[in-house]
């Protein structure tokens, strides 16, 4: 990556530190197809026993882990109930349909979250009319919600709807960390309410690759075989693995650097006339609306000009997202070029 380049697309765009690198050069490794990866291993026990759940298993990538999840919870013709802004309905390549055959149950509500009451009046009764629902799945933080956070106690009362009407109930976790930061709340709280988790390392983490699936050891279970079928059995995935590892002890406090750096562009942002709308901005994300005279592309080719690169997401609006990629000086240069804007 171009050292003076701000990356602003995504915290996917992170690139291994050179420690990282070396754990990732001296990891011991096998096959883990055949189970034999101790690195693997390793990582899998790590996270079971972060969330204190049974059982995780290591995939290539959130999409994969969390179809699998959905997979394993459903049958086809099942139903999921999920936020309209869902990454798993949006953004997984119709993999719900394709993958399980199941169908959706779409909720809207305020930045990707929705309430109990929501989720209840969701639950179709049992008519064999109706598809049988089957899981609940939430996203927390919520990407398109602008990295928007839970309450946790709305959570346990839909864990609780879950397990009242014989439902699963499944955690995008893919920025998991950063609403732990954010919230002062830990793994062991989520791995009690939930069936399965799906946490990311690719992110704000800054692994190159992989994502972990949570779980029970009969649905962890399951899961491999699902993951195999799908082509996603690795070999001497150890080498990933370690830089997973790495990841989870060394970069998961550092995060909330990343959300005092996007609370201080936002703030920035705010004042400025030509900036519509903005998010409320609670971990490392920042979604604003320009002005209706402004179109996107005219702001994003100003950034580009100025090595800054972002993203627009849609109805005239950008997202920054912040990551261990940037430094103090990168963050001062955004703030200068973003006052520099001649509306
Ligand atoms: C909330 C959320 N879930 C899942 C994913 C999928 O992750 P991957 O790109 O590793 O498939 C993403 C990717 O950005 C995401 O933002």
């Amino acid at each position: 990556m171009n050292k003076n380049k701000i990356e602003l697309r995504s915290d996917t765009f992170t690139m291994p530190s050179k420690e990282m690198k070396e754990a990732m050069f001296s990891a011991e490794v096998g096959d883990d197809v055949f189970g034999e990866d101790p690195t693997v291993n390793a990582l899998e026990t790590y996270c079971a026993e972060l969330f204190g759940m049974e059982a995780a298993l290591f995939c290539s990538s959130g999409t994969q882990t969390n179809q699998i999840a959905i997979k394993m919870h459903t049958k086809p013709g099942d139903e999921v109930i999920c936020h309209e802004l869902a990454h798993i309905y949006l953004y997984e390549g119709g993999g719900i349909a394709y993958n399980s055959g199941a169908s959706v149950k779409l909720i809207a509500g305020d930045y990707g979250r929705f309430t109990l009451n929501q989720a209840k009046n969701c639950i179709n009764k049992d008519d064999i009319h109706f598809p049988s629902t089957r899981l609940i799945s939430i996203e927390n933080t919520v990407n398109r919600g602008g990295g928007s956070c839970w309450d946790f106690e709305e959570i346990k009362k839909i864990s609780d709807l879950s397990k009242a009407n014989g439902l699963k109930f499944h955690l995008d976790g893919a920025r998991l960390f950063n609403a732990l930061v954010a919230k002062k709340e830990t793994p062991k709280q989520y791995g009690e309410v939930f069936d399965s988790i799906s946490i990311c390392l690719s992110k704000g983490l800054g692994a190159p690759v992989g994502s972990v699936l949570i779980g029970s050891k009969t649905d962890i279970k399951q899961a491999k075989r699902i993951r195999k079928v799908m082509g996603g059995g690795m070999r001497q995935a150890g080498f990933l693995a370690a830089a997973g590892l790495y990841a989870l002890e060394n970069h998961v406090d550092r995060l909330s650097i990343d959300h005092k750096n996007a609370k201080y562009i936002a703030e920035i942002l705010k004042e400025q006339a030509w900036v519509k709308d903005i998010f409320p901005v609670e971990t490392n994300i920042v979604i604003f609306k320009l002005a209706d005279d402004i179109p996107f592309e005219r702001f994003l080719n100003y950034l580009n000009e100025n090595e800054i690169r972002a993203s627009g997401i849609g109805n005239n609006s950008i997202r920054f997202v912040f990551h261990l990629g940037q430094n103090e000086a990168q963050i001062i240069s955004l703030k200068e070029h973003i006052l520099k804007f001649i509306a």
